[in-house]
């Protein structure tokens, strides 16, 4: 029967977390590990899914009880994305689905927004249904909303689009911007952080201090209007500056951690143009922006703080079919 393989990339915020969650503007790039998933179509009536890279193995449902019943956690983005599609462009044929990740899940790189655009994206294909990319943005979207209720869409516009994008919350606006790649090192703290509590935490403080967190979101969002230009300049000291200025504003926030301050801490000692934290905070990753003869200097102060320095393209293609 038909088949299709799909590959799209990771993700990294370079600046303008949490604030995008609320209606405000972010940066964020696309990693050159990719997360590949091969659909194909089959005869019966039944959903089979092969993720070996979060333990599931062998699980099968009929089409008909997709999103029903208990779902484990590895299965939740691509059954919740072929219940989706299904409800909107119905179809009858059975689908064996087999995923595999280039980056671990642990890291942050967005692997779970990252195969539910795959899979939307092989169906469109297989299908011959050639949905754009804003419908494939707009089906991956609501799936990671049924699925955790919280998240701006970044981490799928990354998937969709790729390269380097301004990104208001929801996708109200997905602007693809200029720039071949970007000077940046990336550390793993070695802490897994859960997006959704760090969302939560915030939004705890938001109900009990509203003017200070407005007052740190309306500066993130300066920041991130500045950095937009510096970035299309290829001014990197000035990017970097908005960096450690955003790394106060994450801080203040409370989402940074005493490891990841001294992975940013050590990354500027050695001479990096800025450094701050990426993602929610709580754990993950850092990212420094370095001139290249500074990189192993930054390298070796990230791993001085406890950090793993982590090889990575960025700025690279969105999901594309895999020949
Ligand atoms: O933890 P990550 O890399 O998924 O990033 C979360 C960024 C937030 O702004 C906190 C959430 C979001 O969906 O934008």
């Amino acid at each position: 029967m038909k088949s299709i393989v799909v590959s799209a990339p990771g993700k990294l915020i370079l600046l303008g977390e949490h604030s995008v969650v609320y209606d405000r503007p972010c940066l964020v790039t696309a990693v050159g590990q990719r997360m590949r998933v091969k659909v194909e179509l089959s005869n019966e009536a039944e959903f089979q899914l092969e993720a070996p890279d979060v333990q599931v193995v062998g699980y099968k449902k009929s089409i008909s009880e997709l999103g029903k019943g208990e779902v484990p956690k590895g299965a939740k983005f691509v059954e919740f994305a072929v219940k989706n599609f299904a409800e909107k462009y119905p179809f009858k044929q059975g689908l064996k689905i087999e995923t595999t990740s280039e980056f671990s899940s642990k890291l942050g790189f967005g692997s779970s927004s990252a195969s539910t655009v795959c899979v939307i994206k092989a169906l469109s294909e297989l299908m011959n249904l050639k949905l754009s990319s804003k419908e494939i943005f707009d089906l991956a979207y609501k799936t990671v909303l049924d699925i955790q209720g919280k998240g701006s869409g970044f981490d799928v516009a990354a998937a969709v689009y790729g390269g380097t994008l301004y990104f208001v919350t929801g996708g109200k606006v997905i602007e693809p911007l200029q720039v071949d790649s970007l000077p940046m090192v990336v550390g793993y703290s070695g802490v897994k952080a859960d997006t959704v509590t760090l969302i939560n935490q915030v939004k705890e403080r938001m109900l009990k201090e509203p003017e200070v967190i407005e007052n740190i979101y309306n500066q993130i969002t300066l920041l991130v209007e500045e950095a937009k230009k510096q970035l299309l300049k290829k001014d990197w000291q000035k990017f970097g500056d908005l960096m450690n200025k955003d790394q106060v504003c994450l801080r203040q926030l409370g989402v940074s951690t005493d490891k990841l301050d001294a992975m940013t801490n050590g990354a500027v000692q050695a001479g990096a143009y800025g450094a701050k934290l990426s993602g929610a905070g709580g754990g993950d990753c850092m990212i420094a922006f370095a001139p290249l003869e500074k990189r192993e200097e930054v390298a070796k102060n990230i791993e001085k703080a406890g950090g793993e320095v982590i090889n990575i393209e960025t700025n690279v293609e969105g999901v594309r079919e895999e020949k």
